[in-house]
């Protein structure tokens, strides 16, 4: 039996590293799923220390964190999805991959206590409520309120961190980062942007 290790040629490409999916859901990647180059940037800034607890906030099927975790096996990262669907799809790709040290969670981010975390990743999960034709698909109600209504939450989650939390935000319009977060680094597009808490 081989571990994670032996999969090293699946994180050498997006195409390589979808092929843990299925057709459906490879499908969707280019636009919903993080790209393997972001996500090992991402995952570098927020496993900055052995034992770092990372959560990806809309986890999708697992692949900002099944990348991190493979490439940063001291620290850890979970990931919650509120379509369950995609939530097994991440358990099922963690147990071809053989990665310990991720873990997902089913359910809501609003419904969920974030104080057990140094580190946080977000790839602008509630958009899809501002332009619903591009959503991953039509099982759940999409509202402009509800893109509100989260983005506050989760800016209120982030305000309550202690200093020296880390987040990474990547396509996001920033509505959710609290001004205690100060802008550390940033890719040459500034999609990608690395933040720490004051
Ligand atoms: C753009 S995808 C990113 C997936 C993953 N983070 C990645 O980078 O590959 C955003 C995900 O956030 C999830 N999401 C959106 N709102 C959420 C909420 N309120 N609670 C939990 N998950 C949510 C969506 O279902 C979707 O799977």
């Amino acid at each position: 039996m081989s571990d994670s290790r032996g999969n090293a040629q699946l994180f050498t490409s997006d195409n390589a590293f979808d092929q843990i999916y299925p057709q459906g859901i490879q499908q969707l990647s280019k636009r919903h799923w993080t790209p393997l180059q972001i996500a090992t940037a991402a995952a570098a800034f927020l496993a900055h220390k052995p034992g770092s607890r990372v959560l990806d906030i809309g986890s999708g099927v697992g692949k900002f964190c099944l990348i991190g975790a493979y490439f940063h096996p001291e620290s850890y990262f979970y990931g919650i999805e509120q379509r369950e669907e995609l939530y097994l799809y991440a358990r099922q790709a963690k147990e071809v991959l053989k990665v310990e040290n991720a873990d997902f969670i089913s359910g809501n981010f609003t419904r969920f206590n974030a104080d057990q975390y140094d580190g946080f990743y977000f790839y602008n999960s509630f958009f899809e409520h501002l332009k619903p034709e591009d959503g991953i698909d039509q099982q759940i109600n999409y509202s402009a309120n509800l893109y509100d209504y989260y983005s506050r939450y989760m800016q209120e989650i982030m305000d309550q961190r202690v200093s020296g939390t880390r987040l990474v935000t990547y396509y996001s319009m920033g509505d959710e980062v609290p001004d205690s977060y100060q802008l550390v680094d940033a890719s040459d597009d500034m999609l990608l942007r690395m933040w720490i808490k004051r």
